[in-house]
């Protein structure tokens, strides 16, 4: 196989060449091309575990129809009062059990560093579904994928990334997938609060990629091909008030987007509470949903390449 993703771990999109993540794209095409209405026995007997410790709508659902598309049973919880952890049993024991248990885990946790440290347990690969702030790299997949099925490339395009890049890791993680291609120019819209970490930064200037950093989407919002808006990671406020004071900070509105470009898109990893008004959600400038949709085909190539291996 040309593209190392065989029995691979998937901690972070930085451990990602650009060009596999093309061929993940590619496989993706196909699947959607041919695929997305035919159960496919692929990972007929594979059992895929849904380890949710912190809650998901999209993420953990569009797992469990891609593994069952691919003919894979999966077991999953969703809450650690569900599990012996709630009895005291530590981390590294669930993982031991769930790698026993299954042939791929996919995690989610509300710390930063556990999907790495449960791929260092496990023996079978680990998809990282969002630790902490920071890495969510099948979501940001999903977001590089949609820029590239709308406007056929993610190079050469004006990025505005609003809300909260701080601590988001849908956005953190979209910026660094954007850092493996070579977008035009990134707009990193935020109130004071929110602003983007300085490592994020780092990484940018170290990839020569151009960015300013802006308070306004009004100042930016005629020259952005993509707008990705994000919400407000409430419960990842160390400081309660620290929230209130930021909350409803931003908004998108009609009036706002009709002032942009008219190829202008608006994405969203979702879900959103208020930080899009719904006035937006029926216009030609919402792409969200269509962002969640390719939540399953994503995830059923990264599934294929990881344990089936090139069989496509
Ligand atoms: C995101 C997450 O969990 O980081 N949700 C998702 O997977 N689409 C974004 C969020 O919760 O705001």
């Amino acid at each position: 196989m040309k593209y190392k993703f065989h029995q691979r771990d998937v901690i972070s999109i930085l451990d990602f060449e650009r060009d596999e993540l093309e061929y993940l794209f590619e496989t993706t095409d196909k699947i959607l091309d041919s695929y997305i209405d035919k159960k496919m026995h692929l990972l007929d007997g594979k059992i895929i575990a849904l380890a949710f410790f912190e809650p998901s709508t999209r993420t953990r659902l569009s797992f469990e129809v891609a593994a069952k598309k691919l003919g894979a049973d999966v077991i999953s919880f969703t809450s650690e009062e569900s599990l012996s952890i709630s009895k005291g049993e530590n981390l590294a024991d669930t993982i031991r059990m769930l790698d026993n248990y299954s042939d791929l885990i996919v995690i989610r946790h509300r710390l930063e560093g556990v999907a790495k440290y449960a791929a260092e347990i496990a023996e079978k690969p680990v998809i990282n579904a969002g630790d902490g702030k920071q890495h969510h790299p099948t979501q940001a997949m999903i977001d590089l994928y949609t820029v590239r099925k709308l406007f056929g490339a993610i190079d050469g395009l004006t990025y505005g990334i609003l809300g909260d890049l701080r601590y988001g890791r849908a956005a953190t993680s979209f910026i660094y997938g954007l850092s493996i291609f070579k977008p035009k120019k990134l707009y990193l819209i935020s109130p004071e609060a929110l602003r983007v970490r300085e490592e994020v930064l780092e990484l940018l200037k170290n990839r020569n990629i151009m960015y300013e950093e802006k308070y306004n989407t009004e100042d930016v919002i005629d020259q952005l091909d993509v707008l990705y808006v994000t919400r407000i990671q409430r419960e990842r406020f160390p400081d309660p008030m620290e929230y209130e004071r930021v909350k409803g900070s931003y908004r998108v509105t009609r009036e706002l987007v009709k002032r942009g470009r008219r190829e202008l898109k608006v994405l969203h990893p979702l879900p959103k509470v208020n930080e899009i008004d719904y006035s937006v959600d029926a216009s030609e400038y919402a792409a969200y949903y269509i962002q969640a949709k390719y939540g399953v085909p994503i995830r059923m190539s990264l599934l294929i390449l990881i344990l089936g291996g090139d069989k496509l």
